[in-house]
């Protein structure tokens, strides 16, 4: 039996242009992978658009499609990419770099990936500290910058005959800055443009001329970027939905599973050690104070979002949370991320968990770019606008309505999002009350 959708879908007819700040060892791993899954040579692992099913209606209606086959997405084959580095690398020589997959697949994929060149970036060293590179635009104020972001968004949608774009950060961790005046709205913003405001970051730069264009917009680093007025503005103008930040991926992605088990139980937490070692050049970036600072937040916020200490002080008030990253070149991309995890429970009797987690952080973020792309546009199809909540499932740092509070229990997240989508067509949402059942 189909339902009456709830809102208007247009189609995914034609090509969607995926435009990428920053290929590095994420981006480079994220489009290797759609060229070998369209390929035949592995599976999308991890990704729910392309994996995931959809229980509909009561339980025993079995009706339980692939979310890909619920909601129109665009096929893996029209999809377009590209890209902006303040390197040259193609994305064959960036994922050979990366050194994240290995060498007999990416022979495989060499030929669309050499084919992808990027295009010269808008880069502060004042926001990304470790890293040099030549292949920047020479541009006079911040205003300039966005018109020629603007330039290349429209050159590269004419060139691949794209019928929509969406734009993802997967550029470095900018420095940890918190908003100013300038963001406070958009005509602040754009007088900043204009004066070479140094609050002004480029990812924000990226943003504007993205939401400009009535452009998606998602961030998968920490950094500000679009969760100031100014730019949640534009985007409410121009109606374009946005996303963000940090992709949830190594260690809290594992917090995210465990302190939600520990609340329901209603186990106390006395402490949280995490320590990382991490040696690609996203690792070599965070070793800068200022970046990592911008990671801290994000990777802080989550516990104290989801244990709520001011709800449950005998269980969590004396938590102590301590988040650590270093830099170690041997291990590359294969990050290892311990977590010493101190609990109570009855009478408050002490209990100790130790997680290693031996994971690969692009092999965990490459599906997450793929979601998003594909949901963000959707919602874009959708007519759906601003903060895009129901994609929090995806972020450390999830962005949401100015004054909410985000959820950050994966489990709450996953059913947000999926009643978005049951309701997006019509669907009835599930509650998982199952009274009726037993009447
Ligand atoms: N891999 C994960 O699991 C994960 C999880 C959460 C967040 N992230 C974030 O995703 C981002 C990408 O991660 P990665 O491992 O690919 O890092 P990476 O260092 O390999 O790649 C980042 C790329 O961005 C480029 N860059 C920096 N500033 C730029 C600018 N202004 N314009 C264009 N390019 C720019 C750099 O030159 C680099 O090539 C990082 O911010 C990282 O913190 C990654």
């Amino acid at each position: 039996m189909s339902k009456q959708p709830n809102i208007q879908i247009h189609p995914a007819s034609g090509r969607l242009g995926v435009l990428i700040p920053g290929m590095g060892a994420v981006t480079s791993t994220f489009i290797a992978g759609v060229e070998a899954v369209k390929q035949g040579l592995g599976e999308p692992i991890g990704s729910l658009t392309q994996l995931a099913t959809i229980r509909l209606g009561k339980r025993t209606e079995r009706r339980t499609p692939k979310i890909k086959d619920f909601v129109p997405l665009t096929p893996l084959e029209c999809l377009s990419f590209g890209t902006w580095d303040i390197y040259e690398d193609n994305a064959y020589e960036a994922a050979s770099r990366a050194r994240v997959l290995d060498t007999a697949l990416l022979e495989s994929v060499k030929e669309p990936l050499a084919a992808i060149r990027p295009m010269k970036a808008v880069f502060d060293q004042e926001y990304v500290r470790r890293i040099h590179g030549p292949n920047v635009k020479s541009t006079g104020n911040k205003m300039q910058a966005a018109e020629e972001l603007m330039a290349d968004i429209q050159e590269f949608k004419a060139r691949n005959g794209c019928s929509r774009l969406v734009m993802i950060w997967c550029g470095s961790t900018e420095v940890f800055h918190k908003p100013a005046a300038v963001h406070q709205n958009l005509a602040a913003f754009e007088e900043g443009l204009r004066k070479n405001d140094p609050d002004i970051a480029p990812s924000q730069i990226y943003a504007y001329a993205a939401l400009k264009l009535r452009v998606p917009f998602a961030n998968g680093a920490p950094n500000l970027t679009t969760d100031t007025p100014a730019l949640l503005e534009l985007a409410r103008n121009n109606e374009v939905p946005i996303c963000g930040k940090d992709f949830k991926t190594g260690q809290t992605f594992m917090k995210t599973l465990l302190a939600p088990g520990f609340k329901s139980r209603m186990l106390g937490v006395r402490g949280w050690f995490s320590t990382n070692i991490l040696g690609n050049r996203d690792g070599e970036v965070l070793d800068d104070p200022g970046s990592f600072k911008t990671k801290e937040e994000t990777k802080l916020s989550v516990l104290e979002q989801i244990l709520q200490p001011d709800l449950y002080p005998e269980l969590y008030k004396e938590l102590y949370h301590a988040v650590r990253i270093n830099y170690y070149p041997p291990r590359g991309d294969a990050k290892e991320g311990w977590d010493n995890i101190d609990i109570f429970g009855w009478l408050g009797y002490p209990m100790q968990i130790k997680i290693d987690f031996l994971c690969r952080d692009s092999i965990l973020a490459a599906p997450l770019v793929l979601d998003l792309v594909l949901f963000l546009d959707l919602a874009q199809r959708a007519g759906m606008k601003g903060v895009q909540e129901w994609l929090s499932f995806y972020f450390k740092g999830p962005m949401t309505a100015p004054g909410l509070y985000p959820e950050h229990d994966i489990f709450i997240q996953l059913m947000k999002l999926k009643n978005t989508l049951r309701w997006m067509q019509g669907e009835d949402l599930i509650t998982h009350l199952g009274l009726e059942y037993y009447d």
